[in-house]
């Protein structure tokens, strides 16, 4: 078989040193070989150059089979970087132009991964689910503005996009991911204060449903899902939400679930039109970055859901395998990055 593209986007922060775990145990887990392109975009390119994405690099990426990220984003409230530039610029315009609608976010507390909450909670059942979160459209479009801007009347927008189109798919998507789980969906807004856009997804929830009598359908606010995150997570199976609540789902999610550096995700575009992007769920870490300290953990599953997305689920089990013989042992033991990298990839 001829060799997998893969673009690598190392990006910045602790985004090098995760990544080159991830491709470490990628390699050694794979049964194809990968061909690798590394993009050095990040803040050090933006910073030298002025540059983000250059519309010729994207039209470069696109030409590839999968990308793999480490994260994007500065230091905060650096003077020469101001929010924003590289998050939008490189990270959201990636999931944009790449139409990754399906943000794909599994939690599952693995055992020997340690979870803040109570044995009484984690006593109640498993945790293991996964929010399905839109990715191109909601709060993050960019559809807004600032006016009079510095004044003591400004007045800032940023106004949440949902189209019937972007609802459905994405929630079509999350439909069929229950029946092949647990059949369980919960749809997550606040469509008592969101009233038209909650509208929307509660309607195409509805007519989706129908298509799926054996998938069963629950409703939460979004309020109401960070309580039972906290007191009940076992209840979750797969959850559909927009753009923001999903962000936020998912860092919460994490935290229960062994922390933020064992959290995967996938940029996933299902029908295949552009190449899909996995990354962890976390950012740059600029407070831990170029130590060693970072846990690849959450880089290397999402390297298992990139080779499961590409048709190597055998691989991605092995990946998985691996993790957990690994957290199973870990304890609180302080090892460098490296070092976790070395021990996942020699179980493998
Ligand atoms: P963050 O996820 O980078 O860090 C939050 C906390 O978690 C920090 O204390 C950090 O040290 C810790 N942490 C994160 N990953 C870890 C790992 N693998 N191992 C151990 N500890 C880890 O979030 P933040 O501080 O809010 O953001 C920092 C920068 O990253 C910002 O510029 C932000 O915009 C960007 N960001 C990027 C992504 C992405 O690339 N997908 C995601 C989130 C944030
Ligand atoms: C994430 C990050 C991004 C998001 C930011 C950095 C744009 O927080 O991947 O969760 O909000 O989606
Ligand atoms: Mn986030």
């Amino acid at each position: 078989t001829s060799p997998l593209r893969l673009a690598v986007i190392p990006g910045d922060g602790i985004g090098p040193e995760v990544t080159d775990e991830a491709l470490k145990v990628l390699e050694a887990a794979s049964p194809v070989k990968f061909e690798q392109s590394r993009y050095d975009l990040g803040a050090e390119r933006y910073l030298a150059t002025g540059e983000v994405l250059p519309d010729s690099v994207l039209a470069e990426i696109k030409e590839h089979d999968a990308i793999l990220l480490g994260a994007v984003g500065g230091k905060p409230n650096d003077p020469n970087l101001p929010p924003g530039i590289l998050e939008r610029g490189l990270l959201l315009k990636l999931r944009f132009e790449l139409d990754h609608y399906v943000n794909l976010r599994p939690s599952r507390l693995f055992p020997g991964a340690v979870s803040p909450l109570s044995e009484a909670v984690l006593g109640k059942g498993e945790i293991d689910f996964v929010v399905v979160r839109e990715g191109t459209e909601g709060l993050y479009v960019g559809n807004g503005g600032s006016m009079r801007t510095g004044t003591a009347a400004e007045v800032a927008t940023e106004v949440s996009i949902n189209t019937a189109y972007g609802v459905e798919r994405v929630v079509r998507d999350a439909f069929a991911r229950a029946q092949r789980r647990r059949r369980k969906l919960t749809l997550v807004h606040k469509t008592n204060v969101l009233v038209n856009a909650g509208a929307l997804w509660w309607r195409i929830t509805q007519d989706v449903a129908r298509e799926y009598p054996d998938v069963a359908v629950d409703y939460l606010h979004i309020d109401a899902v960070m309580i039972f995150m906290a007191t009940d997570p076992a209840r979750f199976d797969v959850i559909v939400t927009d753009n923001i609540f999903g962000d936020i789902i998912t860092d919460l999610a994490a935290a229960i679930t062994g922390g933020i550096g064992l959290a995967a995700s996938g940029n996933v575009n299902p029908d295949r039109t552009f190449p899909s992007m996995f990354e962890p769920v976390h950012g740059s870490a600029p407070d831990i970055a170029g130590q060693q300290k970072a846990d690849p953990t959450a880089a290397i599953l999402s390297a298992a859901l990139l080779l499961d997305h590409l048709g190597h689920a055998d691989a991605a089990a092995r990946i998985d395998a691996a993790v957990l013989a690994d957290l199973s042992e870990r304890g609180g033991s302080g090892r460098r990055t490296a070092e976790v990298g070395d021990a996942i990839a020699a179980r493998i």
